[in-house]
């Protein structure tokens, strides 16, 4: 595959996909251009262009991405498009895409995977330089034998060390979980492409920290919260962190929050199942985490800065109550959908 020039139609704006690029989207983010994308993996649709001349390789036909209405009038996905020729393609870049660190593909070493929950494990990577994102990004990574490569995001926060830290839930029948939790041994290497995301740690708000978590949301969320308790913009400012799981044994994050200084005072951890039964093992919160935050935090909800991450459901009926329900600002409510 040749280097390819892109030019965005009715802009003077143009970038090069080099030999080893994946798709047109990743092309364009680590040139500096600010396309719109969300999850880098054919699910949430933001990527959406048209192509005005060249040739597309299509890399996954089928991504739910694109509806039939789409399909119709022409419309790809970004990042699940190669060009094969020189292209011209129309589409509104936004400043706001603009990526703050120019994300780079490296081998990474897996150096321990350990259990977090009966599905979950905390997957550890060694790279050869410096481990440079902000705190609730995410990384592109790719695995032997797998098709197109997966989001997972980091739990960790930036380090000169190179570490690398995923916590990571097995998915039934899943291709890349499979791979990972059955066949990746610690001392083999995965292709890591990162990082990416801009659901991240917004230093400069004055408000107090709301981590709203799903399932593996929790990864994003405590790099989040590990990040604002190392800022020094951000000190002492209250973290609110919740955490839905639908039963007892999904609950994870409070053994990682407790280790943080200020647990219990400066950070609040709220728990809560959304299945009924489980009395014996359960006392604590019950009902959906978008209703376990209103009735915990009130009607006054426009005084926090929100970081959500988890199942695209939980991150839609969170946002809604918050942006919809009590007319939180969309600029102070940023988040992740885990297609
Ligand atoms: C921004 C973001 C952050 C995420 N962070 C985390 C995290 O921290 N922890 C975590 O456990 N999960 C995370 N996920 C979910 C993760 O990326 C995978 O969807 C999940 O691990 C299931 O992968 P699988 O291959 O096992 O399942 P599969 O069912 O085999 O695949 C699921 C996903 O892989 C992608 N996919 C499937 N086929 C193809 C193809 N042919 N080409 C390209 N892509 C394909 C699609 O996005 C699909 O939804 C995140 C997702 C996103 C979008
Ligand atoms: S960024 Fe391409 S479909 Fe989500």
């Amino acid at each position: 595959m040749r280097s390819c020039e892109v030019r965005i139609a009715g802009t003077d704006t143009k970038f090069v996909q080099d030999e080893q690029e994946v798709c047109l989207l990743r092309a364009a983010l680590r040139a500096g251009v600010g396309f719109p994308y969300e999850c880098n993996s054919g699910g949430c649709g933001t990527c959406k262009y048209e192509l005005v001349q060249g040739e597309i390789e299509t890399l996954w036909a089928e991504a739910p991405g694109l509806n039939e209405r789409d399909r119709k009038r022409g419309r790809r996905l970004a990042c699940q498009s190669r060009a094969k020729t020189d292209c011209v393609i129309r589409l509104r870049p936004s400043p706001e895409y603009v990526l703050k660190l120019t994300p780079r593909r490296f081998e990474a070493r897996l150096i321990s995977a350990d259990r977090v929950t009966h599905d979950m494990r905390e997957f550890r990577f060694q790279a050869p330089d410096a481990a440079q994102f902000l705190p609730g990004q995410y990384a592109m990574m790719l695995l032997p034998g797998v098709r197109g490569a997966r989001a997972y995001s980091m739990s960790n926060v930036p380090n000169g060390p190179g570490e690398w830290c995923f916590y990571i839930r097995r998915v039934p029948g899943g291709k890349a979980t499979s791979r990972l939790f059955d066949d990746v041994r610690v001392g083999e290497t995965v292709l890591i492409d990162a990082p990416f995301g801009y659901a991240f740690l917004k230093p400069e708000s004055p408000r107090a920290i709301v981590c709203i978590a799903g399932g593996s949301g929790i990864s994003p969320m405590l790099s989040i919260a590990r990040g604002a308790v190392l800022d020094p913009r951000l000190a002492g400012r209250p973290i609110f962190f919740f955490y839905g799981g639908r039963t007892p044994r999904d609950i994870c994050g409070e053994a990682e929050l407790k280790a943080l200084p200020g647990f219990g005072e400066r950070i609040r951890y709220f728990p809560a199942i959304s299945m009924p039964g489980h009395e014996s093992e359960w006392q604590g919160r019950r009902g959906l985490i978008h209703e376990i935050v209103e009735q915990e935090l009130g009607n006054a909800l426009s005084q926090y800065e929100f970081y959500l991450a988890g199942p695209p459901p939980m991150a839609e009926a969170v946002r809604e109550m918050l942006a919809m329900k009590n007319r939180v600002p969309i600029g102070q409510i940023h988040y992740d959908r885990f297609f």
